[in-house]
């Protein structure tokens, strides 16, 4: 094995190939290597994507890649890097494109048309941005993207993700991102820790709909998300297959447009199996959005939901508390649908409703807050019904659970549940099949009407 001293004088073209960590963390810290600065044309008529990808390689193995404080960097094209031991020390700013259609010809010039922006692979890899609220920011321009949305539409066409982080043994802190176009951070990979976050995904008053700018899309093992904020158009976190062991906590939602925490949704590619298992939400608040918690499973889909908790949330003015449906469908979309809209009504738009995915072991516990009774939902309707139309529902559902039959839900539990409507009517539940058989600590009536705690 290589020591760190002679890996310091060899040079970093030399040590590239001839170094290469496997798996394990192996302890070594950027400090070993060089620090890559990452150079700025300073105008965006200028790519600097290509002198970020010049620093990643120089600095591929145990180096410090520097964006420059209050640096701006524009990068017109996406970027992949592969690094090791590396710290991105980002003090700077990154400029996404601001051309909408220059973007969209990217996307659609791509193999499967998905583009993450920022591609960021590797074992023992940080980025770690700034306190200092005047720089360290990701810009997507996401406004023009939102406002060019046509009315009953879902999102335009063509729109990246902003970045995935598909490592290991890594650390992610201090990141603030204003006005993604859409999909934010993708975790993927094993052992990350992520701690203070800022997104700003909330459209001007007037503006269009935020679609799809998810905060976290979680499908990674070992991960903790800590101090966040985020005001968006969807789920501020999810946690999709493959998703285990993730903590998320301290976090405050916001909306108007929020959909609040997620577990999916799962079951949608009906020949594949999802799992997601231990996962614990703690301390968050959420703010003016259509959900709390959300668990959102497909009609016939397959796989298994293990040990999710959700505790100590404070909520308001938020349309749907807790909610769960195993009979999920994507808005505007006529692809593995239950049909165009139709929520209930036996319409499955050809799915086969054989199957679901199986959920147990989940606890709510400590709620408080109220309910959006005046004037619930958001600006995301594109459909009649609504998406997140629950017929029967006026405002004063805390909880609403639609599980497929007697077995697919079990071991559900809910303590401590205080959310009353605006109103200050009862406080009520719509529930379908959380059996008392499956559900031997379920803590409430499973009924529709009045929430009542056993
Ligand atoms: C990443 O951060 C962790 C925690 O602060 C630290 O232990 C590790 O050495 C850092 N790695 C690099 C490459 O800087
Ligand atoms: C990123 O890597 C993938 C796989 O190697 C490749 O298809 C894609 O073109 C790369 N993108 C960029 C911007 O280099
Ligand atoms: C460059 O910046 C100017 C001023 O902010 C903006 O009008 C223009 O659209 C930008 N061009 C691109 C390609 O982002
Ligand atoms: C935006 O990009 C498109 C496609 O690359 C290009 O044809 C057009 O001239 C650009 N618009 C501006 C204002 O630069
Ligand atoms: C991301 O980068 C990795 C490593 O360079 C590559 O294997 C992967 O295909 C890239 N993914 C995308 C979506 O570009
Ligand atoms: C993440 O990286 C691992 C190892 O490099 C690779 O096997 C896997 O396909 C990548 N996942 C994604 C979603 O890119
Ligand atoms: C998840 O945590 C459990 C319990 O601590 C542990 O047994 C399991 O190995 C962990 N999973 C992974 C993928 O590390
Ligand atoms: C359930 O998940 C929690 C939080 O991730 C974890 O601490 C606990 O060990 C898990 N329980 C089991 C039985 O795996
Ligand atoms: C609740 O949120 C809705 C938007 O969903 C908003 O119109 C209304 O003013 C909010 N009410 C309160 C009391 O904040
Ligand atoms: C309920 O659904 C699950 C998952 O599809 C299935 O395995 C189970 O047999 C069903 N149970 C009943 C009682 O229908
Ligand atoms: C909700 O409960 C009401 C009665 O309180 C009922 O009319 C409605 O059908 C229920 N909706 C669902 C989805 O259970
Ligand atoms: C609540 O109403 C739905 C239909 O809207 C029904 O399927 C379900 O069984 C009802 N729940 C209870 C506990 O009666």
């Amino acid at each position: 094995m290589l020591s760190l001293a002679i890996l310091s004088l060899i040079g970093p073209l030399a040590v590239s190939g001839a170094y290469t960590p496997q798996g394990r963390s192996t302890g070594l810290s950027s400090r070993d290597g060089q620090t890559c600065t990452i150079q700025s044309s300073g105008s965006n008529s200028t790519d600097d994507s290509p002198a970020f990808r010049d620093a990643a390689k120089q600095c591929a193995n145990g180096g410090t890649l520097l964006f420059q404080e209050g640096v701006d960097y524009y990068f017109n094209t996406p970027v992949n890097a592969t690094l090791n031991n590396v710290d991105i020390q980002f003090k700077g700013n990154i400029h996404l494109p601001q051309n909408v259609t220059y973007v969209q010809g990217i996307v659609n010039g791509s193999t499967g048309g998905n583009v993450w922006w920022i591609n960021l692979t590797g074992d023992n890899l940080n980025f770690t941005g700034t306190n200092n609220l005047s720089t360290g920011w990701v810009y997507g321009y996401g406004q023009q993207w939102w406002d060019a949305n046509p009315k009953n539409g879902s999102g335009i066409a063509s729109r990246p993700h902003l970045w995935r982080f598909n490592v290991t043994n890594s650390h992610i802190k201090n990141i603030k991102i204003r006005k993604p176009i859409a999909w934010v951070t993708t975790l993927n990979g094993r052992n990350i820790d992520v701690d203070n976050v800022f997104v700003d995904a909330a459209t001007t008053p007037g503006g269009g709909f935020p679609f799809n700018t998810d905060g976290f899309d979680v499908a990674a093992k070992n991960v903790r998300i800590n101090d966040f904020t985020i005001f968006n158009g969807d789920d501020a976190v999810t946690i999709n297959n493959g998703g285990e062991n993730v903590t998320v906590t301290n976090g405050f939602i916001g909306g108007p447009g929020c959909h609040g925490t997620s577990i999916g949704s799962l079951g949608q590619a009906q020949g594949v199996y999802n799992t997601v298992k231990n996962i614990w939400f703690e301390n968050i608040k959420v703010h003016g959005c259509v959900y709390g918690s959300r668990i959102k499973t497909y009609l016939g889909g397959q796989g298994i939901v293990q040990n999710v908790t959700f505790a100590n949330y404070d909520v308001s003015n938020t349309t749907f508390p807790i909610y769960l449906t195993q009979n999920y469908f994507n808005q505007g979309s006529s692809q593995t649908q239950n049909g165009a809209g139709v929520q209930e009504g036996g319409n499955f738009g050809g799915r086969v409703d054989n199957s679901s995915v199986i959920i147990e072991g989940v606890t709510y516990k400590n709620w408080r807050g109220d309910i959006n009774t005046y004037q619930p939902g958001d600006g995301s309707c594109v459909t009649d019904p609504c998406w997140y139309d629950v017929p029967g529902s006026d405002g004063t559902q805390a909880i609403v659970i639609g599980c497929s039959n007697s077995t697919a839900c079990s071991n559900f539990e809910f303590q401590n549940i205080q959310v009353i409507p605006q109103s200050y009517a009862e406080t009520k539940i719509n529930c379908t099949n959380l059996d008392q058989a499956s559900n031997p600590n379920l803590g409430i009536v499973c009924t529709n009407g009045t929430l009542v705690s056993t």
